[in-house]
């Protein structure tokens, strides 16, 4: 197991090319169980999470010719093992493709993790209404269908697993389907772009409504991965914990309104510009129209931040466009050493406050009320042996030690191997001191 070290108090300052998002590939990879034709995915992010995928979509029947060449001739079992969830929950993004696809799935139930309990009841709630026979045994889902049918399903809350598990299984289900309250974070919108670049029939992308013909067979898939809004966030917090200055590319504005209006909040200043990437992205790959037809639809821009001191500001997360959970833990590091008072109240997870008094080791002042968190800031932190406790909560540990005195050794690392791509390499490139060592 390895640890992160870090040496605090260098500003960092440079330019970023953001990693390609986690969140967002997870789901384009399982769209490989959804056709027999290649499904092509440029620029996958080499973190664990995308391995454990990987491994679970070659037991199912997928091929990979080639990195990110996946191909699911047929399928050959129709089971995730508890060995591969218990390791990554998103392996439940398989179950809406397997029931369309093979009328069976059996996937084992992801169970609790580090940030709450994380039933998938609506998951199974949406599937049920397409008229899948599901049950619980052994810890086990087990999933059947002849074949789905298209429903009418508003979901209780706009989960993004779930909403995109729906989406999929509707795309092959016989007639229509009539979504509310779906989520609508971008990586279910790029699932839904990418699904209609196969042949789905999907209206309302992007909105929490969304109406889908079922087909009975989709094409295949090429398609570039989306730079990642959590990792581009977190590094523009890095800049602004040490009161640097960086500059990102690319960056897709209409994924980080809330982000980027809480930067301003505490002071930072922050400025978009329109880059090369568009024309970049289009000279690459000209040859293959879905890749460019991706790049099209979003408008890239690059984004600068740069900060002195912080200021105290409130914060409430919320399903998107609110400000996103994944993003809390982040942020409370720099409200740590902010000039005032500031509240987090933590709305999507109930058990998301883990690295609460890990910060509190390295001096932050916070006091925690069930979901609310106060956080008086300090003067400064000071290094500490602190430990991780999941992906964000690990960011914000590392973020924590870039701005503290002295030395910081962030255990248990594994946890932000999961969604954070050569994070050394790229502070190091930023003018920070971390390595990594054995624990
Ligand atoms: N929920 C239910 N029932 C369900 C599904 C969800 O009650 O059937 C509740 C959850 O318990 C939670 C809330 O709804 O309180 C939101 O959960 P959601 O289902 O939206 O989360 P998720 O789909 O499991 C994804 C991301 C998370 C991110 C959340 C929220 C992936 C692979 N994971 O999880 O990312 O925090 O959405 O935006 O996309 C991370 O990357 O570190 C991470 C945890």
């Amino acid at each position: 197991m390895d640890c992160l070290w870090i040496e605090g108090g260098k500003r960092l300052s440079g330019t970023l090319e953001v990693p390609s998002s986690k969140n967002a590939a997870l789901p384009l990879m399982c769209l490989s169980l959804m056709t027999s034709a290649p499904v092509s995915l440029e620029a996958l992010p080499a973190v664990a999470d995308i391995e454990s995928m990987r491994a679970l979509l070659k037991d199912l029947g997928a091929e990979e010719a080639a990195p990110g060449q996946f191909q699911t001739k047929n399928i050959r079992s129709i089971r995730a093992d508890y060995e591969i969830v218990r390791k990554m929950r998103a392996s439940i993004l398989v179950l809406g493709p397997l029931l369309a696809r093979e009328g069976r799935a059996e996937v084992s139930l992801p169970g609790g993790c580090n940030i709450g309990d994380r039933p998938i009841d609506i998951h199974l709630e949406g599937l049920r209404e397409m008229g899948a026979k599901i049950e619980i045994e052994g810890g086990y889902i087990f999933a059947s269908a002849s074949r789905l049918k298209g429903c009418h399903f508003s979901l209780p809350f706009p989960t993004v697993t779930g909403s995109i598990n729906l989406m999929m299984a509707a795309s092959l289900a016989e007639g229509v389907s009539h979504f509310e309250n779906m989520a609508q974070e971008p990586e279910v919108t790029e699932v839904a772009h990418a699904l209609k670049a196969m042949g789905a029939k999907i209206e309302g992308e992007g909105t929490a409504q969304l109406r889908i013909e079922g087909v009975s067979q989709l094409s295949g898939l090429n398609w570039r991965v989306p730079p990642d809004r959590i990792q581009l966030l977190t590094y523009l917090a890095a800049a602004a914990i040490t009161g640097g200055e960086i500059r990102c590319r690319p960056y897709d504005q209409s994924s980080l309104g809330a982000v980027i209006q809480k930067f301003k909040d505490m002071s930072c200043q922050v400025e978009e510009r329109r880059e090369e990437m568009l024309s970049r992205v289009g000279n690459l790959h000209s040859t293959h129209s879905q890749l460019w037809q991706g790049a099209k639809a979003r408008e890239y821009l690059e984004v600068s931040l740069s900060a002195d001191s912080l200021k105290a500001t409130d914060i409430e997360t919320a399903p998107f466009p609110g400000f996103p959970t994944d993003a809390q833990a982040q942020f409370m590091a720099c409200l740590s050493i902010a000039d005032g008072s500031s509240q987090i109240h933590e709305t999507v997870f109930e058990n998301r406050f883990q690295h609460v008094s890990e910060l509190k080791r390295m001096g932050a002042q916070i006091k925690l009320n069930a979901a609310v968190a106060t956080i008086k800031g300090v003067k400064g932190l000071s290094g500490a042996s602190v430990m991780a406790s999941d992906l964000r909560a690990s960011a914000s540990l590392v973020l924590a030690g870039l701005a503290a005195k002295g030395k910081t050794q962030v255990l248990r690392v594994y946890h932000l191997d999961r969604g954070y791509e050569n994070i050394e390499e790229n502070l190091q490139g930023l003018g920070a001191r971390i390595w990594r060592a054995p624990q």
